[in-house]
């Protein structure tokens, strides 16, 4: 029998990824029946109606606020996506060890000092985003549930502008130079690759806090690097630039890079390398 999966937040960017990987791949449509919902939920009797569905068995909850700036300004509403909701599913679902929640954090709640991969429990929050989703993953880990610290990046069409490739290819294009932060590193994959090993994790879950990203980390100027030449962009009007959490309006961690083990081994998946990842990023924009 197909197992049933409910998705929350079913128009944000992850969850349209996660949708069409669905519906592109058979062996995972045979599996897997996906119930979307995008309803707006404003208290708990909401968010109890929406995954009153019969014989459940998994939710993904791509529910989130992500922008990091607005967090700072709008902590409520921050607050409110990233820790409430998860609090209230996870009163929800207490009693119930039938359903298996899945839930995404982010690798912002790495700051550390020394230049490290970031494993799962050396965690530290600097501003309302980061704050805001551990406060989420402290409800979430109660229950029966999977927490997949990620980073991502794809072309979407919901904020493309807002993107980091968005915007290097708007200013490239018009012969603009930027800047590209060089001493901040992370460790993303692409949104097709996160949408397969969410299915893939379904297939056989178990609980826990995971890394989920790329072998290896890149600074954001080199990531831009690769990006426009693979693009075919005048790459040499990307100048590196280092981040100062002094001038900025929000603090940012400079070193987000994952150590992934504890996932690959516990799954037995093989970890993807960044310059594959960027690959297929160059790809989107080539459709
Ligand atoms: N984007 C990244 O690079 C990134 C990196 C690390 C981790 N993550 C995590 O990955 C997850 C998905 O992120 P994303 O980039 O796909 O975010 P997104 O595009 O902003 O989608 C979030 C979705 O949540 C919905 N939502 C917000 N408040 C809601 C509420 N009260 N009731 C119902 N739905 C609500 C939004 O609906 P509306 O648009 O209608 O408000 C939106 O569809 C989040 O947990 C995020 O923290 C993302």
């Amino acid at each position: 029998m197909k197992k049933k999966i409910l998705l929350l937040g079913s128009k944000g960017n992850l969850a349209t990824k996660i949708i069409n990987f669905y519906k592109n791949n058979k062996n995972v449509s045979e599996k897997f029946v996906l119930i979307k919902s995008f309803k707006k939920i404003k208290n708990k009797n909401d968010l109890k109606k929406i995954i009153n569905v019969k014989n459940l068995n998994f939710i993904i909850n791509c529910i989130g606020y992500t922008d990091v700036e607005k967090s700072e300004k709008n902590q409520k509403i921050a607050y409110f996506a990233n820790s409430v909701i998860p609090k209230w599913l996870s009163e929800l679902l207490k009693k119930n060890k039938k359903i298996f929640v899945m839930h995404f954090s982010t690798d912002h709640v790495y700051s550390p000092k020394k230049n490290i991969k970031n494993r799962e429990d050396s965690f530290k929050a600097i501003n309302i985003y980061s704050k805001s989703k551990l406060a989420g993953e402290n409800f979430i880990k109660k229950i029966n549930s999977i927490i997949l610290r990620i980073n991502f990046f794809g072309k979407f069409k919901k904020r493309e502008r807002e993107s980091l490739c968005y915007w290097m290819k708007d200013n490239l294009e018009q012969n603009k130079i930027i800047q590209g932060y060089s001493n901040i590193y992370f460790s993303p994959l692409h949104s097709s690759t996160i949408s397969k090993y969410v299915f893939d994790i379904l297939k056989n879950p178990y609980r826990g806090i995971y890394n989920l990203g790329s072998k290896n980390k890149i600074s954001k100027y080199e990531y831009l690097k690769i990006l426009a030449k693979g693009l075919k962009l005048n790459h040499s009007l990307i100048k590196k630039h280092s981040y100062s959490n002094y001038k900025a309006k929000v603090k940012r961690p400079k070193n987000m890079g994952m150590n992934i083990n504890k996932l690959m081994k516990k799954f037995k998946f093989t970890a993807s390398d960044i310059k594959f990842e960027i690959k297929k990023n160059i790809n989107d924009y080539k459709k």
